[in-house]
């Protein structure tokens, strides 16, 4: 028996609209909505056709489940693993959910250069480096290691990436000391990655509060659904609470 029975109205509009704005906002860096958790609770069924819609470039999953539900609604849409993926999920999101997966230990990069080597079909991947959040990720004096992950055959690498671990926290200084950790070991490795690889680091606060510019991609869940993770979120208009229909 479900004892939690909620309902709640999801305002298209208003979801379109904050996502038209983030995307002024960062424009021409690419934009990812977050959708993982069912859209954060929001549906996901009903608002990744919204978010294509309103000009997503990408789409945010964590599971094999929600892939398929974008994959099932026929959307042409990139979908990206926002998580280190396990073996049996790669195993069934190869050949048939079309993910660009995170890579963030040589385990995980090893398994996929096999995979997309015995394939013939490079897997694309986006490098994670853990510059604070301790989630997951290599680190940043992994450099050798990571110049090798660069040259292993079977790996397409679509993006380098960090995540914040307080974007939303009233003093930005840690946030900055994971920037310039990103960023000199990305500028380490420019001769290893593709001219045209996303570098990837902004969440929602991020993006709300910070520069976006030095990001070709920005991943952003919370300010999409007008979830305002912090009181900074004021100073962006045009950014609603989703269940609220304003206009
Ligand atoms: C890797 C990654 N990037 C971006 C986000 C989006 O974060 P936010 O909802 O704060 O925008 C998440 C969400 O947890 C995430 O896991």
């Amino acid at each position: 028996m479900n004892q939690h029975h909620i309902e709640v109205a999801i305002c298209r509009k208003t979801f379109a609209n904050n996502i038209r704005t983030l995307r002024d906002r960062i424009a021409p860096a690419k934009l990812c909505i977050v959708m993982k958790a069912n859209a954060y609770g929001h549906g996901l069924r009903g608002l990744a056709p919204i978010a294509v819609e309103a000009g997503a470039d990408y789409i945010g999953i964590c599971t094999n489940p929600e892939a398929a539900i974008v994959r099932e609604l026929g959307l042409d849409i990139t979908l990206m693993r926002l998580r280190m993926g396990f073996p049996d999920e790669f195993e069934e999101s190869i050949d048939d959910l079309n993910i660009e997966e995170q890579i963030g230990s040589i385990a995980a990069a090893d398994y996929l250069s096999a995979a997309g080597t015995k394939r013939g079909q490079p897997i694309p991947v986006h490098v994670n480096i853990d510059t604070g959040m301790g989630r997951s990720g290599f680190f940043p004096f992994q450099v050798e290691d990571l110049k090798k992950v660069c040259r292993l055959p079977g790996l397409r690498i679509v993006g380098i990436m960090t995540h914040f671990a307080s974007a939303d926290g009233q003093d930005l200084a840690f946030t900055q000391q994971q920037l310039e950790a990103f960023h000199r070991l990305r500028n380490a490795l420019n001769n290893y990655l593709p001219d045209d690889v996303l570098t990837h680091t902004h969440n929602s606060a991020a993006t709300v509060r910070l520069t976006p510019h030095c990001n070709s991609l920005v991943r952003v869940g919370a300010a999409a659904y007008g979830v305002r993770t912090s009181q900074e979120f004021k100073k962006l208009s045009g950014i609603a609470a989703s269940h609220v229909c304003e206009n």
